[in-house]
């Protein structure tokens, strides 16, 4: 696709051009913490049913409504509308503990969740040892820790792939639960013998203890490829819903230091049992400049008063463990890896006001490895580890663009780089977040 010059310049208000489409994914086109909560949020109007796909209580999806602030781990963020369905797909990886206390939470801040939260049958289990196994992990590794956010999510999924995981299917048969418990606890013996026979014990209890969730779970266990692809068939529309970002894949991300899923378009199908056939959109959500939380290489990393400003004004403090995010400038080599690899039909670009006052704007347009340019993305870490970015400046708008609703009173410079992006990626921005509330967007 070709896009025709000044595409931005159509002025536009919320809502004036939404189109109704039945079948979306929302993914994370750089390391996670785009903004994806408050661009779920937003789409969840013109939805009837909202799936997460992959991830686990790893994920910290941030909403403001009304000036209260929301932070949903692994509820769906659609429950935030009222009326809509929300489903974990078998994608996701369970915390029980976690699900309960979150739903409880929202209940008592007045959101109605009974029978809007359905889970599929099939999705994993996150186990009390995993949190355990998790820690030791990364304590082992030393320095060449992941820099996980701990909450069990790549013994989950390890378990998960070694084929001796616990599906949420399996609370509802006691004896086979117990069966697989004494399998899971003889098979990571190995991890046992580095904490003491008092934690062993105590992680047993606990771990058989998640049964007490079985009466509670079984009213919400669905088969959801059925349950959706029916929807589908009722011309339902439902939006996919990805945590972490394109880069922390297993697959696409800079490996080893990602996550253990797949938070790319694949993944939604994978994870919810919906046929690619059946996507009729991708929308990626970009933040205006990159950040990172956990280790692993970052070309455009800001390790200047620049990275501190923009983590002070961006707010970038993980939602879930309270990290500081790294941060860093805009990175095109690194999105038109995700405009690839997920085939995206549009952008929502997020934080742009977090910019208003930065000059210059960087943006990093190639890397030079070794003195000399390369091409593409490289995906061996060694290099990219030692890359140099190459960058264009923008010199900055340095205007209030916070709360803006309508394209044309934006800046002309914020147009610029807005335009930039857009032609660079050859993707349309069709959505511009300029505020944490849910009113401060531009539909483009
Ligand atoms: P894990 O998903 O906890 O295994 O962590 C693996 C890597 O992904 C670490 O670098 C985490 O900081 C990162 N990560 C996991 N979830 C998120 C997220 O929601 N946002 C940003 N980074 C994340």
């Amino acid at each position: 696709m070709t896009l025709s010059r000044g595409m931005l310049q159509r002025a536009p208000t919320i809502g004036e051009k939404r189109v109704k489409m039945a079948v979306r994914i929302v993914l994370g086109t750089q390391w996670g913490d785009e903004g994806k909560g408050k661009i779920v949020d937003i789409l969840t109007e013109d939805s009837d049913i909202v799936v997460r796909y992959q991830g686990g209580a790893n994920a910290g999806h941030t909403v403001v409504i009304d000036n209260e602030k929301f932070i949903l781990h692994l509820v769906p963020t659609g429950i935030l509308h009222p009326k809509k369905i929300c489903i974990l797909g078998n994608g996701v990886v369970v915390d029980l503990e976690q699900l309960f206390s979150e739903l409880q939470e929202l209940k008592e801040r007045g959101i109605e969740t009974d029978q809007r939260v359905l889970i599929s049958d099939s999705a994993h289990l996150v186990m009390p040892y995993h949190k355990t196994i998790e820690r030791l992990d990364e304590k082992q590794k030393g320095k060449n820790r992941i820099g996980t956010t701990c909450k069990g999510i790549g013994p989950a999924y390890a378990d998960k792939i070694g084929r001796i995981g616990i599906r949420m299917m399996d609370l509802l048969d006691e004896e086979l639960f117990n069966k697989k418990l004494e399998q899971n606890f003889k098979a990571k013996e190995v991890w046992f013998k580095m904490i003491s026979k008092k934690e062993v014990f105590s992680l047993k209890k606990k771990s058989i203890s998640v049964l007490k969730y079985k009466n509670k779970i079984k009213p919400l266990l669905i088969d959801a490829s059925i349950y959706l692809n029916e929807a589908i068939k009722k011309r339902k529309n439902i939006l996919l819903e990805s945590a972490q970002g394109t880069l922390l894949d297993v697959d696409f991300g800079t490996y080893p230091y990602v996550t253990s899923s797949h938070p790319t378009a694949g993944g939604a199908c994978i994870g919810s049992g919906i046929g690619p056939t059946r996507i009729d959109e991708v929308i990626g959500v970009t933040k205006a400049y990159t950040t990172r939380v956990g280790d692993g290489p970052f070309p455009t990393e800001l390790n200047d008063t620049f990275g501190e400003i923009l983590r002070k004004k961006g707010n970038e403090f993980g939602a879930t463990t309270g990290r500081p995010r790294r941060c860093g400038w805009l990175d095109l080599v690194i999105l038109k890896h995700s405009v690839r690899v997920n085939a995206l039909d549009k952008l929502a670009i997020t934080k742009l006001d977090v910019l208003d006052q930065i000059e210059p704007i960087l943006v990093c347009v190639g890397y030079k490895y070794k003195n000399k340019k390369i091409e593409g993305f490289p995906k061996a870490l060694n290099i990219l580890w030692n890359v140099e970015p190459i960058y264009k400046e923008f010199s900055g708008w340095k205007n209030k663009t916070c709360g803006l609703t309508n394209y044309k009173d934006l800046p002309d410079k914020t147009k610029r780089y807005l335009e930039f992006i857009e032609k660079s990626l050859d993707v349309p921005i069709f959505l511009i977040s300029t505020g944490f509330k849910r009113e401060e967007a531009i539909f483009v």
